[in-house]
Protein backbone atom coordinates (compact mmCIF):
# COMPACT_ATOMS: atom_id res chain seq x y z
CA UNK A 1 0.00 0.00 0.00
CA UNK A 2 0.92 3.18 -0.24
CA UNK A 3 2.63 6.11 1.89
CA UNK A 4 1.96 6.38 5.61
CA UNK A 5 -0.44 8.73 6.31
CA UNK A 6 0.30 11.10 9.21
CA UNK A 7 -3.61 11.64 10.23
CA UNK A 8 -5.53 9.06 11.12
CA UNK A 9 -8.87 7.97 8.91
CA UNK A 10 -11.42 9.25 11.29
CA UNK A 11 -9.30 12.39 11.36
CA UNK A 12 -9.65 13.16 7.51
CA UNK A 13 -12.84 16.19 7.93
CA UNK A 14 -13.48 18.20 4.83
CA UNK A 15 -10.58 18.69 2.10
CA UNK A 16 -10.15 22.13 1.06
CA UNK A 17 -7.95 22.31 -2.57
CA UNK A 18 -6.68 26.01 -2.99
CA UNK A 19 -4.37 26.36 -6.24
CA UNK A 20 -2.52 29.32 -8.37
CA UNK A 21 -5.29 30.78 -11.27
CA UNK A 22 -2.85 29.64 -13.47
CA UNK A 23 -3.15 25.98 -12.55
CA UNK A 24 -7.00 25.89 -12.16
CA UNK A 25 -7.31 23.47 -14.73
CA UNK A 26 -5.24 20.86 -13.35
CA UNK A 27 -6.48 22.11 -9.61
CA UNK A 28 -10.29 21.61 -10.56
CA UNK A 29 -9.64 18.32 -12.24
CA UNK A 30 -7.88 16.83 -9.15
CA UNK A 31 -10.46 18.68 -6.45
CA UNK A 32 -13.70 17.55 -9.01
CA UNK A 33 -11.98 13.69 -8.67
CA UNK A 34 -11.93 13.85 -4.87
CA UNK A 35 -15.28 15.51 -4.38
CA UNK A 36 -13.19 18.69 -2.94
CA UNK A 37 -14.29 22.38 -3.46
CA UNK A 38 -11.68 24.27 -4.98
CA UNK A 39 -10.69 27.94 -4.59
CA UNK A 40 -8.28 30.11 -6.39
CA UNK A 41 -5.56 31.64 -4.43
CA UNK A 42 -6.40 35.00 -6.04
CA UNK A 43 -9.51 35.63 -4.11
CA UNK A 44 -8.87 33.00 -1.11
CA UNK A 45 -11.01 34.14 1.78
CA UNK A 46 -10.96 33.14 5.42
CA UNK A 47 -14.51 31.88 5.04
CA UNK A 48 -13.51 29.71 2.29
CA UNK A 49 -10.81 27.68 4.92
CA UNK A 50 -13.40 27.74 7.83
CA UNK A 51 -14.60 24.51 7.83
CA UNK A 52 -11.10 23.00 6.61
CA UNK A 53 -9.71 20.49 8.12
CA UNK A 54 -7.17 19.55 5.28
CA UNK A 55 -5.77 21.81 2.72
CA UNK A 56 -4.30 20.63 -0.13
CA UNK A 57 -2.17 23.58 -1.89
CA UNK A 58 -1.11 23.25 -5.45
CA UNK A 59 0.65 27.38 -5.66
CA UNK A 60 3.65 27.96 -7.26
CA UNK A 61 5.96 28.78 -4.40
CA UNK A 62 8.29 30.37 -6.69
CA UNK A 63 5.99 33.28 -6.61
CA UNK A 64 6.82 35.70 -3.69
CA UNK A 65 3.10 36.86 -3.76
CA UNK A 66 1.55 33.55 -3.84
CA UNK A 67 4.01 32.14 -1.02
CA UNK A 68 2.51 36.23 0.99
CA UNK A 69 -1.22 35.05 0.30
CA UNK A 70 -0.69 31.54 1.62
CA UNK A 71 0.64 32.71 4.63
CA UNK A 72 -1.76 35.17 5.01
CA UNK A 73 -4.74 32.50 5.01
CA UNK A 74 -2.73 29.93 6.78
CA UNK A 75 -1.37 31.49 9.69
CA UNK A 76 -5.26 32.55 10.53
CA UNK A 77 -6.70 29.22 10.14
CA UNK A 78 -4.23 26.94 13.06
CA UNK A 79 -7.21 24.65 13.12
CA UNK A 80 -6.34 22.95 9.96
CA UNK A 81 -4.31 19.90 10.73
CA UNK A 82 -3.19 18.45 7.93
CA UNK A 83 -1.07 20.99 4.91
CA UNK A 84 -0.16 18.89 2.03
CA UNK A 85 1.75 20.78 -0.97
CA UNK A 86 1.97 19.67 -4.33
CA UNK A 87 5.77 20.43 -5.79
CA UNK A 88 7.45 19.48 -9.08
CA UNK A 89 10.30 16.80 -8.98
CA UNK A 90 13.25 18.29 -10.79
CA UNK A 91 15.95 20.60 -10.12
CA UNK A 92 13.84 23.34 -7.69
CA UNK A 93 12.34 20.44 -5.19
CA UNK A 94 14.49 20.95 -2.75
CA UNK A 95 13.52 24.67 -2.47
CA UNK A 96 10.23 23.80 -2.78
CA UNK A 97 9.79 22.09 -0.36
CA UNK A 98 11.81 24.27 2.41
CA UNK A 99 9.29 26.83 0.96
CA UNK A 100 6.02 24.50 1.62
CA UNK A 101 7.84 23.53 5.66
CA UNK A 102 8.13 27.01 6.17
CA UNK A 103 4.63 27.42 5.25
CA UNK A 104 3.31 24.36 7.75
CA UNK A 105 3.58 22.26 5.17
CA UNK A 106 3.01 18.64 7.03
CA UNK A 107 3.67 17.00 4.08
CA UNK A 108 4.52 17.11 0.32
CA UNK A 109 4.10 15.94 -2.86
CA UNK A 110 5.16 15.38 -6.26
CA UNK A 111 1.96 17.15 -8.43
CA UNK A 112 2.09 14.26 -11.45
CA UNK A 113 1.72 11.07 -8.59
CA UNK A 114 -0.74 13.23 -6.35
CA UNK A 115 -4.01 12.40 -7.42
CA UNK A 116 -2.72 8.24 -7.27
CA UNK A 117 -1.38 8.91 -3.74
CA UNK A 118 -4.78 11.15 -2.36
CA UNK A 119 -6.95 8.71 -4.08
CA UNK A 120 -5.20 5.53 -2.43
CA UNK A 121 -4.96 7.14 0.88
CA UNK A 122 -8.86 8.40 1.07
CA UNK A 123 -9.83 4.93 -0.83
CA UNK A 124 -11.99 2.51 1.36
CA UNK A 125 -9.50 -0.44 0.67
CA UNK A 126 -7.11 1.32 3.26
CA UNK A 127 -9.96 0.55 5.87
CA UNK A 128 -8.90 -0.73 9.16
CA UNK A 129 -8.25 -4.70 9.92
CA UNK A 130 -10.53 -6.78 11.40
CA UNK A 131 -8.76 -8.61 15.00
CA UNK A 132 -8.05 -12.25 15.09
CA UNK A 133 -11.25 -12.97 16.93
CA UNK A 134 -13.43 -11.30 15.08
CA UNK A 135 -12.17 -12.72 12.29
CA UNK A 136 -12.48 -15.88 13.66
CA UNK A 137 -16.11 -14.91 14.32
CA UNK A 138 -16.92 -14.11 10.82
CA UNK A 139 -15.86 -17.75 9.90
CA UNK A 140 -17.96 -19.44 11.94
CA UNK A 141 -21.09 -17.03 11.40
CA UNK A 142 -24.01 -18.49 8.84
CA UNK A 143 -21.97 -18.19 5.01
CA UNK A 144 -18.94 -16.88 6.76
CA UNK A 145 -16.61 -18.99 4.75
CA UNK A 146 -18.41 -17.61 1.40
CA UNK A 147 -18.11 -13.98 2.75
CA UNK A 148 -14.56 -14.10 3.64
CA UNK A 149 -13.43 -15.37 0.39
CA UNK A 150 -16.06 -12.49 -1.50
CA UNK A 151 -14.36 -9.82 0.83
CA UNK A 152 -10.80 -11.05 -0.53
CA UNK A 153 -12.13 -10.77 -4.26
CA UNK A 154 -13.35 -7.35 -3.30
CA UNK A 155 -10.35 -6.25 -1.85
CA UNK A 156 -8.15 -7.74 -5.06
CA UNK A 157 -10.32 -6.06 -7.35
CA UNK A 158 -10.54 -2.40 -5.54
CA UNK A 159 -6.57 -2.39 -4.98
CA UNK A 160 -6.16 -3.45 -8.69
CA UNK A 161 -8.51 -0.62 -9.73
CA UNK A 162 -6.83 1.85 -7.21
CA UNK A 163 -2.88 0.91 -8.72
CA UNK A 164 -4.55 0.29 -12.68
CA UNK A 165 -3.07 -3.43 -12.14
CA UNK A 166 -4.35 -6.19 -13.85
CA UNK A 167 -7.33 -8.32 -12.42
CA UNK A 168 -8.87 -11.96 -12.99
CA UNK A 169 -11.77 -12.33 -13.46
CA UNK A 170 -11.83 -16.48 -12.26
CA UNK A 171 -11.10 -15.88 -8.70
CA UNK A 172 -14.39 -13.05 -8.62
CA UNK A 173 -16.68 -15.84 -10.29
CA UNK A 174 -15.38 -17.99 -7.75
CA UNK A 175 -16.05 -16.14 -5.02
CA UNK A 176 -19.49 -15.52 -6.67
CA UNK A 177 -20.25 -19.20 -6.78
CA UNK A 178 -19.66 -19.57 -3.59
CA UNK A 179 -22.02 -16.78 -2.38
CA UNK A 180 -24.22 -18.26 -4.11
CA UNK A 181 -24.09 -22.12 -2.84
CA UNK A 182 -24.10 -20.45 0.72
CA UNK A 183 -26.74 -18.22 -0.05
CA UNK A 184 -28.82 -21.58 -1.45
CA UNK A 185 -27.52 -23.27 1.57
CA UNK A 186 -27.97 -21.02 4.76
CA UNK A 187 -30.96 -18.55 3.05
CA UNK A 188 -30.21 -14.78 1.83
CA UNK A 189 -31.56 -13.71 5.23
CA UNK A 190 -29.10 -15.28 7.63
CA UNK A 191 -26.35 -14.63 4.88
CA UNK A 192 -27.09 -10.83 4.70
CA UNK A 193 -27.44 -11.27 8.70
CA UNK A 194 -23.56 -12.27 8.56
CA UNK A 195 -22.34 -9.52 6.49
CA UNK A 196 -24.11 -6.33 8.52
CA UNK A 197 -22.87 -7.96 12.00
CA UNK A 198 -19.17 -8.13 10.73
CA UNK A 199 -18.62 -5.24 7.82
CA UNK A 200 -19.29 -1.75 7.35
CA UNK A 201 -19.32 0.86 4.52
CA UNK A 202 -18.65 0.24 1.02
CA UNK A 203 -17.37 -3.31 1.78
CA UNK A 204 -20.67 -4.38 3.87
CA UNK A 205 -22.78 -2.66 0.48
CA UNK A 206 -21.00 -4.57 -2.17
CA UNK A 207 -21.46 -7.81 0.06
CA UNK A 208 -24.86 -6.93 0.53
CA UNK A 209 -25.59 -6.51 -3.19
CA UNK A 210 -23.96 -9.67 -3.68
CA UNK A 211 -26.17 -11.32 -1.39
CA UNK A 212 -29.38 -9.78 -2.44
CA UNK A 213 -28.54 -10.86 -5.88
CA UNK A 214 -27.91 -14.47 -5.05
CA UNK A 215 -31.44 -14.36 -3.53
CA UNK A 216 -32.75 -13.10 -6.24
CA UNK A 217 -30.83 -15.55 -8.63
CA UNK A 218 -32.01 -18.07 -6.45
CA UNK A 219 -35.74 -17.05 -5.87
CA UNK A 220 -36.25 -16.53 -9.83
CA UNK A 221 -34.37 -19.97 -10.87
CA UNK A 222 -31.95 -18.65 -13.13
CA UNK A 223 -29.90 -20.64 -15.03
CA UNK A 224 -26.21 -21.29 -14.33
CA UNK A 225 -24.97 -18.53 -16.97
CA UNK A 226 -27.54 -15.91 -15.93
CA UNK A 227 -26.84 -15.97 -12.09
CA UNK A 228 -23.00 -16.24 -12.98
CA UNK A 229 -23.44 -12.91 -14.85
CA UNK A 230 -25.92 -10.94 -12.23
CA UNK A 231 -23.38 -12.66 -9.62
CA UNK A 232 -20.16 -11.14 -11.13
CA UNK A 233 -22.09 -7.54 -11.76
CA UNK A 234 -22.91 -7.67 -8.16
CA UNK A 235 -19.67 -8.25 -6.89
CA UNK A 236 -17.81 -6.02 -9.56
CA UNK A 237 -20.51 -3.11 -9.62
CA UNK A 238 -19.58 -0.41 -7.38
CA UNK A 239 -15.54 -1.19 -7.97
CA UNK A 240 -15.59 2.69 -9.11
CA UNK A 241 -15.74 3.57 -5.89
CA UNK A 242 -11.88 2.76 -4.99
CA UNK A 243 -11.30 6.03 -6.60
CA UNK A 244 -13.89 7.74 -4.55
CA UNK A 245 -12.56 8.89 -0.94
CA UNK A 246 -13.67 7.10 1.85
CA UNK A 247 -14.79 10.50 3.70
CA UNK A 248 -17.49 10.81 0.64
CA UNK A 249 -18.84 7.65 0.66
CA UNK A 250 -19.33 7.20 4.24
CA UNK A 251 -20.74 10.54 5.14
CA UNK A 252 -23.18 10.33 7.53
CA UNK A 253 -25.49 13.77 6.02
CA UNK A 254 -26.20 14.58 2.49
CA UNK A 255 -23.54 15.15 0.13
CA UNK A 256 -21.98 18.68 -1.25
CA UNK A 257 -22.66 19.48 -5.20
CA UNK A 258 -19.08 18.35 -5.37
CA UNK A 259 -19.02 15.37 -3.63
CA UNK A 260 -22.29 14.24 -5.25
CA UNK A 261 -20.32 14.90 -8.88
CA UNK A 262 -17.15 12.81 -7.62
CA UNK A 263 -19.44 10.21 -6.30
CA UNK A 264 -21.17 10.08 -9.70
CA UNK A 265 -18.14 9.43 -11.91
CA UNK A 266 -17.74 5.27 -9.84
CA UNK A 267 -19.85 3.76 -12.61
CA UNK A 268 -17.83 4.61 -15.59
CA UNK A 269 -14.51 4.94 -13.75
CA UNK A 270 -15.41 1.00 -12.60
CA UNK A 271 -16.52 -0.06 -16.23
CA UNK A 272 -13.38 2.06 -17.75
CA UNK A 273 -11.26 -0.08 -15.42
CA UNK A 274 -12.93 -3.38 -15.72
CA UNK A 275 -13.16 -3.05 -19.87
CA UNK A 276 -9.06 -2.74 -20.38
CA UNK A 277 -9.20 -6.39 -18.43
CA UNK A 278 -10.87 -8.03 -21.96
CA UNK A 279 -12.08 -10.75 -19.56
CA UNK A 280 -15.68 -8.82 -18.17
CA UNK A 281 -18.53 -9.92 -20.65
CA UNK A 282 -20.10 -7.25 -22.28
CA UNK A 283 -23.41 -7.34 -20.01
CA UNK A 284 -21.55 -7.27 -17.02
CA UNK A 285 -19.79 -4.39 -18.13
CA UNK A 286 -23.40 -3.03 -19.36
CA UNK A 287 -24.36 -3.40 -15.89
CA UNK A 288 -21.53 -1.98 -13.87
CA UNK A 289 -21.60 0.99 -16.15
CA UNK A 290 -25.42 1.21 -15.89
CA UNK A 291 -26.86 0.35 -12.83
CA UNK A 292 -27.70 4.28 -11.64
CA UNK A 293 -29.73 4.99 -14.88
CA UNK A 294 -33.85 4.93 -14.50
CA UNK A 295 -36.07 3.93 -16.48
CA UNK A 296 -37.35 7.74 -17.03
CA UNK A 297 -33.74 8.95 -17.86
CA UNK A 298 -33.03 10.42 -14.69
CA UNK A 299 -30.42 8.12 -13.98
CA UNK A 300 -26.58 8.97 -14.31
CA UNK A 301 -24.12 8.21 -16.02
CA UNK A 302 -25.92 8.07 -19.53
CA UNK A 303 -29.10 8.85 -18.90
CA UNK A 304 -30.57 6.39 -20.77
CA UNK A 305 -34.49 5.27 -20.68
CA UNK A 306 -36.51 2.65 -20.94
CA UNK A 307 -35.09 0.26 -23.68
CA UNK A 308 -32.25 1.74 -23.52
CA UNK A 309 -31.39 -0.33 -20.24
CA UNK A 310 -31.20 -4.11 -20.49
CA UNK A 311 -32.59 -6.65 -18.25
CA UNK A 312 -29.30 -7.61 -16.32
CA UNK A 313 -29.06 -4.26 -15.53
CA UNK A 314 -32.73 -3.52 -14.17
CA UNK A 315 -31.82 -6.84 -12.29
CA UNK A 316 -29.14 -5.04 -10.54
CA UNK A 317 -30.40 -1.49 -9.94
CA UNK A 318 -32.75 -3.49 -8.20
CA UNK A 319 -30.63 -5.60 -5.83
CA UNK A 320 -28.58 -2.67 -5.50
CA UNK A 321 -31.02 -0.26 -3.84
CA UNK A 322 -32.98 -2.68 -2.32
CA UNK A 323 -28.91 -3.32 -0.22
CA UNK A 324 -28.58 0.38 0.27
CA UNK A 325 -31.87 0.23 1.84
CA UNK A 326 -31.37 -2.98 4.57
CA UNK A 327 -27.80 -1.90 5.13
CA UNK A 328 -26.78 -0.93 8.53
CA UNK A 329 -24.71 2.65 9.61
CA UNK A 330 -23.97 4.15 12.54
CA UNK A 331 -25.88 6.88 12.03
CA UNK A 332 -29.55 5.00 10.43
CA UNK A 333 -31.55 2.63 10.96
CA UNK A 334 -31.37 -0.37 8.28
CA UNK A 335 -35.00 -0.81 6.55
CA UNK A 336 -36.98 -4.43 6.80
CA UNK A 337 -36.73 -6.26 3.59
CA UNK A 338 -40.53 -5.47 3.74
CA UNK A 339 -40.07 -1.79 4.43
CA UNK A 340 -37.13 -1.71 1.11
CA UNK A 341 -39.75 -3.79 -1.12
CA UNK A 342 -42.33 -0.83 -0.44
CA UNK A 343 -39.84 1.81 -1.50
CA UNK A 344 -38.57 -0.07 -4.48
CA UNK A 345 -42.75 -0.37 -5.93
CA UNK A 346 -43.00 3.69 -5.33
CA UNK A 347 -39.84 3.68 -7.28
CA UNK A 348 -41.23 1.21 -10.24
CA UNK A 349 -44.55 3.39 -9.65
CA UNK A 350 -42.77 6.37 -10.60
CA UNK A 351 -41.50 4.88 -13.66
CA UNK A 352 -37.48 4.30 -11.98
CA UNK A 353 -37.05 0.80 -11.79
CA UNK A 354 -38.50 -2.24 -13.38
CA UNK A 355 -41.57 -3.80 -11.33
CA UNK A 356 -41.09 -7.24 -13.15
CA UNK A 357 -37.58 -7.25 -11.19
CA UNK A 358 -39.07 -5.88 -7.99
CA UNK A 359 -41.79 -8.37 -8.25
CA UNK A 360 -39.41 -11.29 -8.37
CA UNK A 361 -36.88 -10.01 -5.93
CA UNK A 362 -39.86 -9.59 -3.66
CA UNK A 363 -40.79 -13.04 -3.70
CA UNK A 364 -37.37 -13.93 -2.95
CA UNK A 365 -38.16 -12.53 0.09
CA UNK A 366 -40.53 -13.95 0.91
CA UNK A 367 -42.84 -10.07 0.35
CA UNK A 368 -45.40 -11.89 -2.72
CA UNK A 369 -46.60 -8.61 -5.09
CA UNK A 370 -49.45 -8.92 -7.61
CA UNK A 371 -48.80 -10.09 -10.96
CA UNK A 372 -50.03 -7.41 -12.70
CA UNK A 373 -48.28 -3.95 -12.53
CA UNK A 374 -51.85 -2.37 -12.99
CA UNK A 375 -52.96 -3.61 -9.73
CA UNK A 376 -49.99 -2.71 -7.98
CA UNK A 377 -51.02 0.82 -9.37
CA UNK A 378 -54.80 0.63 -8.98
CA UNK A 379 -53.49 -0.77 -5.25
CA UNK A 380 -51.34 1.87 -4.65
CA UNK A 381 -54.26 4.49 -5.16
CA UNK A 382 -56.72 2.44 -2.89
CA UNK A 383 -54.91 0.46 0.15
CA UNK A 384 -51.37 -0.83 -0.43
CA UNK A 385 -52.45 -4.42 -0.45
CA UNK A 386 -48.04 -5.16 -0.14
CA UNK A 387 -47.67 -3.07 3.26
FE1 LIG B 1 -23.08 2.32 -7.46
FE1 LIG C 1 -23.97 -0.01 -5.18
Amino acid sequence: MGKESQIEPTDRGTVVFVCDPHWEGHGRAMAGKLGAPVHLLSDLTLDDLADAQQVVVDADLRDMQSVGRLKHALDRVPAIKARTFLIDDGGSERLLRVQANALGATRHMVRKFALAELRREYSVTGRARRTPAADAALRAAKGGASIVEAERSLETVFEGMLSDAPISLEAVSQAAVGVLASVKAVGADAWLASVRQHHEGTFQHCLLVTGVAAGFAKGAKLGTGQAAALMNAALLHDVGKAVIPRHILDKPGKLTPEEFEAVKLHPGAGFDYLSKQGSVSALVLDAVRHHHEALDGSGYPDRLRGAGIGPLTRILTVCDIFAALVETRPYKDARTPREAINMLVDMSISSKVDYAAVRTLAGSFGVPLPEQFGDVVRGFTQTRPYG
